[in-house]
């Protein structure tokens, strides 16, 4: 390992062996955290070719399980995103490609940060669990076509070690390390289809859309050099997507736009990325024709229904898919009134993320519990008007001390100008 790390320091490439030996090494703990810390460091600022970003990913795929997804009929597909404000995503695009017939196994995480993650998020419908067996995980998609499942311990503990050295030592905003850690957990779910959704703004690691572009471009080659079908689209994140941020927020959300009661960025965004899985996967020559058919499974209510079926699979009250007032609802509703007129020109998405946290809806550390009921529901998003007293979003709390605070807090993470502001454009790239 010195030797392999005078060899990273001084601008040198690694070769399949030393990176294989180098992250199995670390894994089963004969390589020390100083060592693989030093090599993060060295990567992060020499950087990686596109054989050695293959070889790490392909070496950390395979520093655990893999999930073989053959007992599964047809094409399956996955998406990703690198992590947003509001970003309800998944419980939206998921059933609307399900009713496509396109097959969505997926694998998903909780929440450390700001708001939940879709497990949290899911966890609102009294009852779900994604704490099932492979076998219930593979029955449900073959004949529902969706399931999601929580990650297994042993997928990828490579990542788990290495995203945690990164995590402390500035180490995290490295192109090869960030395609390697999300490329190795995508590989191992088994998905033949792979959709990233790469963010880019204030709410993001990304910050500039040049980076994001790189980090897109990195991600598919390495999808499809690992012999799977992958695209990315690239997206807006200077203010949070959609208008809810918590947890049955988002979920009520999520139901009003597959319900055909919400546009706008969310939808948007869901449709192009439903669009890429289906012209990947063969399922639309084009991505005009699969944004047809994903509208259609919303205005014929199919999609809404693959939510109720993969809820009710799951253990949960799909009653509440049809009747949101089921879901957990906060005591203290608070209306946030600005204290200008202008125009909104931006929403410090990460902000308005506390905010969500400062309420209770997000985890400080893995033991921390939840409060699904809090959140933010906004108003007002980029480019709206806005008058004096109008108000700029709802405090959805558990506690009133904290929901003035949290008042004052949303207020502060508006600006505004006294012109109209040009929409920025919400889709940046589609990269195929
Ligand atoms: N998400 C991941 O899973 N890994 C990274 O390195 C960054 C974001």
């Amino acid at each position: 390992m010195t030797d392999l790390l005078a060899k990273k320091r001084d601008g040198g490439t690694l070769s399949t062996e030393e990176i294989d030996f180098m992250i199995q090494g670390y894994t089963r703990g004969t390589i020390p955290d100083y060592q693989m810390s030093a090599m993060c460091m060295a990567i992060l600022l020499r950087g990686m070719d596109e054989r050695e970003t293959l070889d790490m990913t392909m070496s950390m795929m395979h520093s655990g399980e893999t999930l073989d997804l053959s007992p599964i009929r047809g094409v399956k597909a996955d998406k990703h995103s690198t992590g947003g404000v509001g970003d309800k995503t998944s419980l939206v695009l998921c059933p609307m490609v399900a009713a496509t017939g396109l097959k969505i196994a997926k694998m998903s995480g909780r929440g450390l940060g700001h708001t939940g993650g879709t497990i949290d998020k899911l966890e609102s419908f009294p009852g779900f669990t994604t704490a099932i067996s492979e076998e219930t995980f593979f029955r449900s998609v073959n004949e529902i076509g969706i399931a999601i499942m929580g990650q297994t311990a042993d997928l990828v503990p490579a990542d788990k070690k290495i995203y945690a050295l990164r995590d402390v030592t500035g180490t995290v905003p490295s192109i090869p390390l960030i395609v390697s850690s999300i490329m190795s957990k995508k590989l191992a779910s088994g998905a033949d289809v792979i959709v990233l959704d790469v963010k880019c703004g204030d709410g993001a690691f990304m910050k500039t859309e040049a980076d994001a572009r790189r980090l897109a471009e990195g991600l598919t080659r390495v999808g499809r050099l690992a012999g799977r079908r992958c695209a990315a689209v690239i997206t807006d994140m200077d203010q949070p997507l959609g208008y809810a941020v918590g947890n049955a927020v988002e979920v009520r959300e999520a139901i009003a736009v597959l319900r055909g009661e919400e546009e706008g960025d969310l939808l948007e965004l869901c449709l192009t990325l439903g669009g890429c899985m289906m012209v990947e996967a063969g399922f639309a020559a084009g991505i005009g024709e699969a944004r047809e058919r994903l509208l259609e499974t919303i205005r014929d209510g199919s999609a809404l229904g693959k939510l109720a079926a993969m809820v009710e699979a799951q253990g949960g009250d799909a009653r509440a898919v049809y009747d949101p007032a089921l879901l957990p609802d906060a005591a203290i509703k608070l209306e946030v009134p600005a204290a200008e007129a202008g125009y909104v020109s931006h929403i410090r998405a990460e902000q308005v993320g506390l905010v969500s946290m400062h309420l209770g809806g997000g985890r400080a550390t893995k033991e921390d519990t939840i409060d699904l009921s809090v959140g933010v529901v906004l108003r007002k998003k980029v480019g709206d008007r806005v008058e004096i007293g109008e108000s700029l979003g709802t405090i959805h709390a558990s506690d009133p001390v904290k929901a003035e605070q949290a008042a004052e807090l949303l207020r502060g993470c508006y600006e505004l100008r006294p012109e109209p502001i040009e929409r920025p454009a919400f889709i940046k790239a589609i990269i195929r």
